[in-house]
């Protein structure tokens, strides 16, 4: 029977050589191959453990102890060996755990966004409501209703994006302009009407610096009883003053588009020049007609504004391509 100070000593030992062994494991390897030979389930440690049953009573609750905290340490001094390992691994594999993250980077609103939402807002202190319409739309809309003839240039293919589609029972096309929502809002809706329409328009066109295939237009329409040219130049001078300033000046000349009489374009005075962002006008009695509106007992105004256009002058953008072109050095410089 062995007695309990040469077990003590044996524990001593295998404690010792088990942390001189440690300090040469340098890869998991052979960390693995300490842990089998001093941890195991024929380690050195289960070895030592058996003369727990050859044994004295009073021996063993001395040794008993002794043991567990030689297999505690053994495990700590393993997972510990384990840890800095995998820690000058990742060091050496250039992933240094101490250096600060990357910073997180935000999302933010388009510039087209912001400018639209902007003129929206101008109207909406002025009693306007939003509302929105769908870009594929009939020849009905598009044109009819807003009386341009079968042979205005507009409709010719080489203005308008026609979508081919099977069994038709109209003709479709992506929506020119916004205008078609002008005869969709007053057939859903009776007098006052006072509506802005925020949307995408296509056009088959040649892109440059000034004209995209695809972009926004603001459709506006007020109609009720008794509406003047003086609440169309009001309303959209007071729109003008809250977008580029209380001072700014504006210029009315007569223009023509069919669905309006008389017909406007609105320009800003800007950086010395004369710039036109807008066209306006009173609503055809041919239109008021065309949805079932009484011109005797109703008149309204309509505008067109072109929101990338007005971006353009407040942000100095030379060229409207940017909105489309998915730039992050262009859009970043809206991050608001
Ligand atoms: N729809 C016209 C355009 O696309 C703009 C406009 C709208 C003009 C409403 C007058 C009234 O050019």
């Amino acid at each position: 029977m062995k007695n309990a100070q040469s077990i003590l000593i044996n524990i001593e030992d295998l404690s010792l050589s088990a942390s001189n062994e440690l300090k040469s494991c340098t890869n998991l390897n052979n960390l693995e191959d300490w842990r089998i030979k001093f941890l195991g389930r024929n380690g050195e440690l289960s070895e030592l453990m058996k003369v727990m049953k050859d044994i004295s009573q009073e021996d063993k609750r001395i040794i008993g102890p002794k043991l567990n905290q030689l297999k505690n340490s053994l495990v700590d001094l393993f997972e510990n060996a384990k840890k800095i390992n995998n820690q000058t691994q990742n060091h050496e594999e250039g992933f240094d755990i101490t250096l600060p993250g990357r910073n997180l980077t935000y999302g933010s609103l388009h510039p087209t966004t912001l400018i639209v939402r902007e003129i929206c807002e101008s109207f909406k202190s002025m009693g306007f409501q939003i509302y929105e319409g769908n870009e594929i739309e009939t020849e009905k809309y598009n044109f009819d209703l807003l009386n341009i003839p079968d042979d205005h240039p507009a409709r010719d293919q080489w203005d308008t994006i026609w979508l081919d589609l099977k069994n038709p029972n109209d003709k479709y096309l992506l929506r020119t302009h916004t205008s078609p929502m002008q005869a969709r809002i007053m057939e859903e809706n009776i007098p006052p009407i006072r509506v802005v329409v925020p949307g995408k328009c296509y056009r088959y066109e040649a892109t440059d610096a000034t004209h995209e295939w695809e972009f926004h237009q603001i459709e506006g329409l007020a109609i009720d009883k008794n509406i003047s040219f003086s609440e169309l130049k009001g309303t959209l001078y007071q729109m003008a003053r809250k977008i580029f300033g209380s001072d700014q000046k504006v210029r009315f000349r007569c223009d023509f588009f069919p669905f309006v009489e008389p017909g406007v374009d609105m320009s800003i005075l800007w950086e010395g020049k004369w710039i036109e962002i807008l066209g306006a006008g009173m609503v055809h009695p041919k239109v008021l007609n065309g949805v079932g509106y009484d011109p005797e007992k109703y008149s309204g105004f309509a505008f067109g504004i072109g929101p990338e256009r007005v971006s353009m002058l407040k942000n100095k953008i030379k060229d409207i391509r940017n909105f489309h072109a998915n730039d992050l050095r262009f859009l970043s410089q809206f991050i608001n």
